[in-house]
């Protein structure tokens, strides 16, 4: 029987537990993993995790990388790549993995493969992001590692919102930049799995507010892709390497795409439509093993 890790930060998380279910269900055998307990043992050439040997595994699924300083960051990613290179597949990749989680680098690849994404722009130029803001009227700020919506911040082009961007540009010492795009007061995720759409939501913001992230209260409402909304998803996924991901677009005078999420959660879209995206990674799992 093939041994699955999974690697997560809360065992009882809705995904990381659906995993389990879903690989069981293929007749794998799952085990859970947190990287707050890896080791890497070099003269032994062992890395484990725990209680578990993460070179004796036969597959690896990131569910999450979990909160980490930068030193950690880089282990855990270390740790990913050298399970790959010991022939272990590893989904997402850490390569795959890293262009997601990083706003820049997956906006750049956006732009590069025509994908649609709002004007954007990354600096360290005060100058240049006071400019960049009067053209734009409204920017988005955003982390350019960030999650579920978590700092994310509009500015206005005034006094207030150039004071502010010297504000998060003296904490952060890096601006994101990006033109407020107009939409409905959703946004849609689309799941995607092996060039496949699993499926897709609408994340509809809490009343006056413009941030449709599940985790700040945005509610999941069943979603039917146009073809070009699903085609922007298989080529986010395609263009970052992720073998499953959730790729958001926001409806504007056209549709952009936003943002891409290498380890996305399955609970929204399984409230909200009954489809159980871990399955797919499994089915796709145990295809490849
Ligand atoms: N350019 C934009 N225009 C309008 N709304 C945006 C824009 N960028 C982000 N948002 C809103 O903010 C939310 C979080 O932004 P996102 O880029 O997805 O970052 P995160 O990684 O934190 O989810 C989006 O789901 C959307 O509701
Ligand atoms: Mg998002």
């Amino acid at each position: 029987m093939k041994t699955v890790g999974i690697a997560v930060t809360d065992p009882h998380d809705w995904t990381g537990v659906a995993l389990c279910n879903a690989l069981k269900h293929y007749g794998m055998k799952p085990v859970t993993f947190g990287f707050n307990d890896a080791t890497s043992n070099i003269s032994l050439g062992k890395i484990y995790a725990g209680k578990t040997n993460l070179t004796s595994l036969d597959a690896v699924i990131v569910r999450d990388l979990g909160p980490a300083t930068q030193n950690g960051a880089a282990f855990r990613f270390d740790i990913l790549c050298q399970l790959q290179e010991l022939g272990i597949p590893v989904i997402n990749s850490p390569e795959a993995i890293a262009r997601a989680a990083n706003k820049h680098v997956s906006s750049f690849l956006f732009q590069r493969n025509d994908i649609p994404t709002p004007k954007t722009i990354v600096t360290n130029n005060i100058s240049e992001a006071i400019d960049t803001l009067s053209s734009f009227a409204c920017a988005v700020v955003k982390p350019v590692f960030g999650y579920k919506g978590i700092d994310v911040e509009k500015v206005e082009d005034n006094d207030k919102g150039r004071q502010r961007l010297n504000e998060m540009l003296g904490k952060n010492s890096l601006l994101y930049l990006q033109e407020f795009i107009p939409n409905p007061g959703r946004d849609i995720r689309v799941f995607v799995v092996n060039n496949k759409v699993a499926g897709s939501i609408y994340r509809i913001s809490p009343a006056g507010g413009w941030i449709n992230n599940l985790s700040r209260g945005g509610s999941a409402k069943p979603c039917t892709l146009t073809d070009e909304q699903e085609r922007l998803g298989l080529k986010a996924a395609e263009v970052t390497g992720t073998v499953y991901a959730g790729v958001d677009i926001i409806e504007g005078d056209r549709d952009y795409v936003i943002e891409i999420n290498g380890t996305p959660s399955g609970k929204g879209i399984f409230e909200a439509c009954g489809v159980d995206v871990t399955m797919k990674i499994a089915e796709y799992l145990y295809h490849l093993i």
